[in-house]
């Protein structure tokens, strides 16, 4: 028997779906959705962004981000079942499911200001979608948001809702890591999706299933209740930078000691319980999420009345606050106390390798701490675009002189003509090309004696030392002999 239109009203949608809308075509939104179009070809997927330059650029040929494999992708699906659009209302209208991508700032005012999510854009994406939706919709939440933020979503759509609409919110975190976007999303370790323990809510978990199940094994969706899915994304980037700081913390040890970080974390990461990865000292974590959800974390923890649990994950922050500016320390030291008027290369701006995304890099914080000395900087990296260099170092977050900022710093295309006239390089950022280079070259074009602070641990530093370069590095005392100063914990050759 035919269902009347009622009835079919009341239906949330189930497998199969014919239409997905991702609102928010950013890291997350881009990468994922095309990774969807990729794997369903015969599902239609809408990307939507409020932002007409980003959507023009999702369309031409250069994407707005750099990501490996995904301009193979959205070749490959544009125009088939992969659309770019600013067209809202009609990809929100046509949707089965429809996924909330947009960005989740920490909040620069009001309440929770400096740590809070900010959910503005969230509750825009509610209230969009309780405007425009005919027909009931599963939405699912892909932004990091605080834990319960569901509810919040739930609360204005249900607030809004048209007679016969009905809607299931689901929490599917995105666990995507930049630079590995697309093999982590054909990949993943896991997909979890939370839902609510209803038969409806069991029903919406059960439709994106259908989804991801197109790709990824049932073993390794895991379905849990709306909070805990919200929590595991905010628990799994803390846990993940809590090792980063852990490990940073001990490099500081190392350098005092003689012990060599490097040679630590291999040891202590071939302990099966422990593992080994995210176990590279460096300069300091960086990116969208790390610091944010940290932050996050603090703040409700805060609110949930647990100040220890607060603090505890509060240092986790202050840990990679005092590891970038030991490095900047380390390299004024080293620089005979004084950078003022020196010129120094900046070799990587990204905060990782294979990304141009600088959120939270830490060579902002280097930059910043270097040009506050009076340095003059010349900045090399392979994908930042010359422009966001210039728009993160003369922010108001990090200067009140963005004149005399931008006289401090050139940018630079090339990394050989970058180190012309200089007096050190400052590995920031892990890029492959800074390994093979010809230091040979490089050493010959500096200002003797030239120097080398390795913030990433990628160089062959042995190597380095026999061409000229003292090498500084973070973790570990080079042991050579020669030209020793005393600078506190800092070991040079
Ligand atoms: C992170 C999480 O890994 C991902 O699951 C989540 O969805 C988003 O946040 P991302 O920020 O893209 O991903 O990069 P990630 O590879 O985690 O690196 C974060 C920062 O930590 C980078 O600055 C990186 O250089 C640094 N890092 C990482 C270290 O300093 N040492 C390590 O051992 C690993
Ligand atoms: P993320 O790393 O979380 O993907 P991004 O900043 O890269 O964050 O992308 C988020 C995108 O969401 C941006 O392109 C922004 O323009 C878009 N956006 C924010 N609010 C809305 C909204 N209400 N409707 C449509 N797009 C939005």
């Amino acid at each position: 028997m035919e269902n009347s239109d009622n009835d079919r009203f009341s239906e949330l949608p189930g497998p199969p779906i014919s239409k997905i809308c991702c609102i928010g075509a950013g890291y997350v939104g881009g990468p994922t959705m095309s990774v969807i179009a990729l794997k369903c070809p015969e599902v239609q997927v809408t990307i939507v962004d409020v932002s007409k330059e980003r959507i023009s650029q999702w369309n031409s040929d250069k994407l707005p981000i750099y990501e490996p494999g995904l301009e193979e992708i959205v070749k490959k699906c544009r125009g088939k079942n992969l659309f770019f659009s600013t067209d809202a209302k009609k990809a929100i209208q046509e949707a089965e499911i429809i996924f909330i991508s947009v960005n989740t700032p920490t909040k620069t005012s009001g309440n929770g200001k400096g740590r809070a999510a900010d959910l503005k854009h969230v509750e825009g994406c509610a209230r969009l979608i309780a405007g425009i939706a005919t027909s009931c919709k599963i939405v699912v939440e892909k932004s990091t948001v605080p834990v319960k933020a569901a509810e919040s979503i739930m609360q204005v759509l249900k607030a809004n809702n048209k007679q016969g609409v009905r809607y299931s919110i689901l929490s599917n975190p995105e666990f995507l890591a930049e630079g590995t976007a697309i093999e982590n999303l054909i990949n993943p370790d896991r997909v979890l999706i939370g839902g609510e323990e209803t038969p409806e809510g069991q029903k919406a978990i059960e439709t994106l299933c259908w989804i991801y199940n197109k790709w990824i094994p049932k073993e390794k969706i895991l379905t849990t209740n709306t909070w805990s899915s919200e929590l595991s994304k905010l628990a799994a980037n803390a846990m993940l930078a809590q090792r980063i700081s852990s490990i940073n913390s001990l490099s500081a040890v190392c350098e005092a000691t003689g012990a060599d970080v490097s040679e630590v974390g291999r040891a202590i990461g071939l302990d099966s319980r422990i593992g080994s990865k995210f176990l590279q000292a460096s300069v300091g974590f960086g990116g969208s999420c790390f610091q944010k959800d940290l932050l996050n974390l603090v703040y409700i923890c805060e609110k949930l009345n647990l100040p220890e649990v607060a603090q505890y994950w509060q240092k986790v922050i202050d840990m990679n606050e005092y590891q970038k500016t030991r490095f900047s320390q380390k390299i004024i030291e080293c620089l005979f106390n004084t950078v003022s008027e020196k010129r120094l290369t900046i070799f990587g701006f990204a905060f990782k390798k294979n990304t141009g995304d600088t959120r939270e890099t830490p060579a902002i914080t280097v930059c910043k701490n270097l040009l506050d000395e009076g340095a003059k900087l010349n900045i090399y990296d392979p994908k930042v675009e010359k422009s966001q260099i210039i728009a993160d170092l003369t922010s108001t977050r990090v200067t009140d002189n963005p004149e005399e900022v931008k006289k401090s710093i050139e940018i630079f295309t090339d990394p050989y003509d970058a180190v012309v006239g200089t007096h050190a390089i400052v590995i920031c950022t892990e890029w492959d090309e800074f390994i093979e280079m010809d230091y040979d070259r490089i050493y010959k074009l500096m200002i003797k004696p030239a120097y080398l602070f390795d913030g990433r641990k990628i160089v062959n530093h042995e190597e380095l030392q026999n061409v000229g370069f003292h090498v500084i590095t973070i973790g570990k005392k080079l042991n050579r002999p020669g030209l020793m100063r005393s600078v506190g914990s800092i070991s040079q050759q």
